[in-house]
């Protein structure tokens, strides 16, 4: 959450470059925005609250600037909260991305000696630094203030002397190396446009990034750490909208070319990783929010070749991880390999010897790299925040992955192709003109339910969250047995609910539900592929057998989208929500 950008160039580059690419990280918090760039050995800043949209800044060109983009934690979304804070003699510029959870302790010491012009937790910060830097170099500085912060914490801190030095404990950090330029930011995508030669940094470390280039140090000992540059193969292009109008549905788009990447090229991990699951006495799938519905999805898989997995909210695992073993195999599952949640279990199974297989989609995040099988669901940048495209690649590589295990990795593919095939056909304009008209008879609804059963269970869960996390509309996904057990006495004349009904062992009982609901004056949006007598609007899906869970989420997501448009949001930006949770 927040997303850091930064550069140290050896001639003066323009601050639009930095807010240009604080817009590639709005997708991590889009709370307000600030940019600041040294001028004669001194930092000036613009900010403001609120997304960037069509801001500009006019601060000069200069060798060294910073930018931020806010999910606000402490202190509320004001100019004044927002990022880059100064120093007080404005010699020092700060961006942060966590919390410092001791902050009001440190604040106590300096409130006396320093001016405070903000709120929140990050400030304390650089005037701790500037109490440091008269008797040690910016680099010393750094480590000693942040070897006091709790928290999960990164920094980066820019000189009137020409220097930017970073430094992480659990926030992601990214440094890249151009030409005469060296960048940092919270994610590899806003460098991209620049340089493709980048290194990850690891917790405990420290970066110095200046006319010499980059350095990389231990945080504690201070000593230096030799780092490989390593080159991504990610494209510009897969940032651009390109002919779309937002990123939601770009990425709703991009989903056969995804589906059908994982059945290509991801067959050898697939195989590594049923090897890993085999051997393993206890298997437990873990994720947050979307990813841990693909991991609920994943137990219904599994259970069709008639092997049994563990699963849980990744930050539920804490209260369960005493069950894992040296032969337990813990599978993290994240789009983008920063989920806090997700992290914090794995570091205690990593201190526990258990072993890691990590699927996710941001090559070089915390979480790909605690893998000790690493899987990289190639689905390309996810930029809207609502996930889609890199949740129906977890949902192939899991089928892949059941079905490697029963020896029909053949099958498996054939499957994955023809669920590409029907999400092209879903997309054509006839159905979209359906679902839109759908959305329009939602849009004034105050509830949705959505149910299923099996492993379309886990697909209305994660519809729920899809439609309610842009529209803001109430959405709650059940069981479809579980209704009459209490939840049915919400239901009255108009109350919405889609039912799944593919062609499989769940069909007649759906249907019994679905029919409970209508004889209570429900109305009921089906999607699959037969049309029922008790459906007041049917979207088809093709039957695909195992491989139906994909294409079937498609109608649902592109509810959601024109759901967010009918209601005037921002399907790309929720309100309230960050694409990346480092905090817990
Ligand atoms: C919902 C959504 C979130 C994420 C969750 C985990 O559409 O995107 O629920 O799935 O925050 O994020 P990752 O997968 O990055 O660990």
């Amino acid at each position: 959450m927040c997303g850091i950008f930064g550069y140290v160039s050896k001639t003066p580059r323009t601050a639009k470059e930095t807010l240009e690419s604080l817009r590639v990280l709005e997708y991590r918090g889009y709370d307000s925005w600030g940019v600041t760039v040294r001028s004669n050995k001194t930092f000036l800043v613009e900010k403001a609250s609120g997304k960037i949209g069509s801001s500009i800044v006019t601060l000069p060109d200069s060798t060294i600037s910073l930018g931020h983009t806010r999910w606000a934690t402490h202190g509320g979304v004001t100019k004044e909260n927002s990022h880059p804070h100064l120093s007080c003699d404005n010699s020092l510029s700060l961006v942060h991305n966590g919390i410092v959870e001791n902050y009001q302790l440190l604040v106590k010491n300096l409130s006396k000696s320093h001016h405070f012009r903000s709120q929140t937790d990050t400030e304390v910060i650089i005037h701790m630094i500037e109490e440091e830097v008269g008797s040690h170099t910016l680099k010393d500085a750094v480590r000693k203030v942040f070897s006091k912060l709790e928290g999960l914490n990164a920094i980066a801190v820019g000189s009137g002397n020409g220097e930017i030095v970073v430094a992480k404990n659990g926030s992601p950090l990214v440094l890249g190396e151009g030409e005469d330029v060296f960048y940092l930011s919270s994610d590899a995508t806003a460098i991209l446009p620049h340089t493709k030669r980048v290194i990850f940094l690891d917790d405990g470390q420290l970066a110095t990034l200046g006319k010499d280039g980059i350095k990389i140090f231990d945080l504690k000992s201070g000593n230096f750490i030799r780092k490989k540059l390593i080159t991504l193969d990610w494209s510009v292009l897969d940032n651009d909208l390109g002919k779309y109008p937002h990123y939601l549905l770009k990425e709703i788009y991009e989903q056969p070319k995804v589906i059908r990447n994982v059945a290509n090229t991801l067959v050898s991990e697939a195989k590594i990783l049923a090897t890993a699951v085999e051997k393993a006495k206890g298997t437990f799938l873990i994720g947050s929010g979307t990813a841990s519905y693909a991991c609920l999805a994943a137990t219904y898989l599994f259970s069709k070749i008639d092997r049994h997995v563990n699963t849980s909210f990744a930050s539920e695992f804490v209260y369960l991880e005493k069950f894992l073993t040296k032969k337990s195999l813990v599978i993290a599952l994240s789009q983008s390999g920063e989920t806090i949640d997700v992290v914090e279990p794995l570091n205690f199974a990593k201190k526990s010897g258990v072993r890691i297989a990590s699927i996710v989609n941001a090559l070089g995040s915390t979480i790909y790299r605690m893998g000790d099988i690493k899987i990289l669901l190639g689905a390309g940048p996810e930029l809207a925040v609502a996930s889609t495209k890199a949740y129906t690649a977890k949902i192939a590589f899991l089928l892949l992955l059941t079905f490697t295990l029963a020896n029909k990795v053949k099958d498996a593919q054939n499957l994955l192709f023809q669920a590409a095939g029907e999400i092209e056909r879903i997309l054509e304009s006839s159905n979209l003109k359906k679902l839109k008209n759908i959305a329009k008879v939602l849009a004034s609804k105050e509830h949705i339910y959505t149910i299923g059963r099996g492993v379309t269970y886990a697909l209305a869960l994660e519809t729920a969250m899809k439609i309610k996390e842009v529209s803001y509309i109430h959405t709650e996904g059940f069981a479809g047995g579980e209704l009459k057990h209490g939840t049915i006495a919400l239901i009255d004349k108009g109350s919405p609910c889609i039912v799944f009904a593919p062609n499989d062992e769940t069909y007649q009982a759906i249907i019994s539900n679905a029919t409970e609901i209508r004889s209570r004056g429900g109305l009921i949006i089906g999607i699959g592929p037969t049309k029922a007598d008790v459906f007041d609007h049917w979207i088809e899906v093709k039957d695909i057998q195992e491989a139906s869970l994909i294409p079937l989420v498609v109608p649902a997501q592109i509810l959601g989208y024109y759901l967010a448009l009918e209601k005037g949001y921002d399907p790309d930006k929720p309100r309230n929500l960050a694409k990346s949770v480092t905090v817990k």
